[in-house]
């Protein structure tokens, strides 16, 4: 780590995708406020899920990472966060289940608000206001008090994430994660679909495998994993003055933490070497993530690697690709030879996301549901023929009934996109789009472990 490194080293470097705030006085001030405001997360659950993820790195689990694009203020509620972290179960257990392999979950939820964006203005019959950046930074309606970046909000998201985060922890510890309620997360519109069914013959199986273990004396009572489960937090590390105003010293190391998360990572647009962002997530001891797209060379990886874990810690980084169905074939195994000859431990992951986004005819961002599920194969067979461990997967999803991408078993067409079009910046995989998903990757691991992964992806 740099020696000169503190929370606020970031500022002296050249900083993107940022909003200019017009008030700097309300700004600081808000600063200060939140600098008071207890932590989040504790180091020690940051810690815990560094050993999950390092374990991953060795090819003994795999990373679960998903939730919204951009977390919203209008769209806050128990029902929203329920369903997301049940969706997030069913898809842990068909992977769990399905695979034999530990499956480190990790929300996109409790912080994740800012987003970055092309243009920082955007045109509207003339009138040019600053772009939407999240409900973090300011509003998305069109007109110039919305979209005034105002400081407040930093005070909102933060209570919005920490009542997140009390249910969360609800949710994974008392009681709703048991795995004897397996049945019950079956969500109402998947439950009566091929997916849905498909979901109800695993949980079967689950619930007659809990019965045995139950007779041998493994049960809820005794094994504290059969009704709790381990739940962690995420977001992109992006708007740096909430990251830095919740940067803490873990009392028990004497290191800094970066409290408004477990799990922080750096986007594809701000991955600068001598950025702000960069120069930020060298300094925490968190485990980070970093977007790799199809602009990023190998040796520009390697030096992105030595800065932000030159100690090599398994478990530290997470590189998530996200190429585009067509490039993952083309791009991904420069980059896996690179970091294999370099020793460098890190868990892969695939963000088949954001590289697959299109207009459809009718205006609406999109992803095909299709292209979405090439890129994840692409990625596994990759990983097959390198020898290397395809370690996880990272979503936009949400537990609603959205139709906001197309395609997917209970198909959702170009002309339904109007129907449940919520999101607040990318299109989402919906509830069954991603149990779908969850089977698919569940093949693709036990292939791996079998040595046929790149047979299947082939085949199929
Ligand atoms: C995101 O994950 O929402 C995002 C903006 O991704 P990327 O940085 O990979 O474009
Ligand atoms: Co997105």
């Amino acid at each position: 780590m740099n020696a000169k490194w503190a929370p606020d080293s970031w500022r002296t470097r050249p900083v993107s995708q940022v909003p200019d705030y017009p008030d700097a006085a309300k700004l600081n001030s808000v600063e200060e406020r939140l600098k008071s405001y207890p932590p989040l997360v504790f180091a020690g659950e940051a810690r815990r899920l560094q050993e999950a993820l390092g374990n991953v790195a060795e090819g003994k689990g795999f990373l679960l990472q998903g939730g919204d694009c951009a977390e919203s203020f209008a769209e806050f509620s128990a029902n929203n966060i329920r369903d997301t972290f049940r969706v997030l179960l069913q898809m842990a257990v068909v992977l769990t289940f399905g695979a034999a392999l530990p499956v480190v979950k990790v929300g996109r939820i409790a912080g994740q608000f800012a987003k970055p964006r092309s243009a920082p203005t955007e045109t509207i019959g003339g009138v040019e206001l600053p772009s939407y950046r999240g409900d973090i930074v300011n509003g998305m309606e069109f007109n110039a008090e919305a979209r005034t970046p105002d400081p407040e909000r930093l005070v909102q998201s933060y209570n919005q994430a920490a009542a997140t985060l009390n249910l969360l922890r609800a949710f994974a510890q008392g009681g709703f994660a048991d795995l004897h309620k397996v049945h019950r997360w079956n969500l109402e519109f998947v439950a009566d679909s091929p997916l849905g069914h498909r979901y109800q013959e695993l949980a079967e199986r689950l619930s007659e495998t809990l019965e045995f273990m139950a007779a041998c004396g493994l049960t809820s009572q005794t094994v504290p994993q059969i009704r709790e489960t381990e739940f962690y937090t995420s977001h992109e590390a992006l708007l740096l003055h909430y990251e830095q105003a919740l940067t803490r010293v873990d009392s028990l190391t004497g290191k800094w933490y970066g409290c408004s998360a477990h799990m922080l990572w750096i986007g594809d647009r701000t991955r600068n070497l001598d950025g702000a962002h960069v120069e930020y997530m060298k300094g925490i001891q968190n485990p980070i993530g970093l977007k790799c797209g199809p602009t990023l060379e190998p040796d520009d990886l390697l030096r992105l690697i030595d800065a932000l874990n030159p100690q090599n810690t398994p478990g530290r980084l997470t590189l998530i690709a996200r190429m585009g169905h067509e490039r993952v074939e083309a791009k991904l195994p420069a980059l896996l030879r690179a970091v294999k000859r370099h020793g460098a431990k890190v868990v892969w992951s695939c963000d088949p996301m954001h590289g697959n986004t299109i207009k459809s005819a009718s205006g609406y961002k999109t992803r095909p549901f299709d292209r979405i599920l090439s890129e994840v194969k692409s990625f596994f067979a990759v990983h097959r023929a390198e020898g290397t461990h395809a370690g996880g997967v990272h979503f936009e999803m949400t537990g609603q009934d959205v139709t906001e991408c197309i395609g997917g078993a209970k198909a959702v067409t170009e002309d339904s996109l109007a129907d449940r079009y919520h999101t607040h910046c990318d299109p989402r995989l919906n509830a069954s789009q991603s149990l779908e998903l969850a089977f698919l990757i569940a093949e693709q691991l036990k292939a791996e472990r079998n040595g046929q992964g790149a047979r299947i992806a082939e085949a199929s």
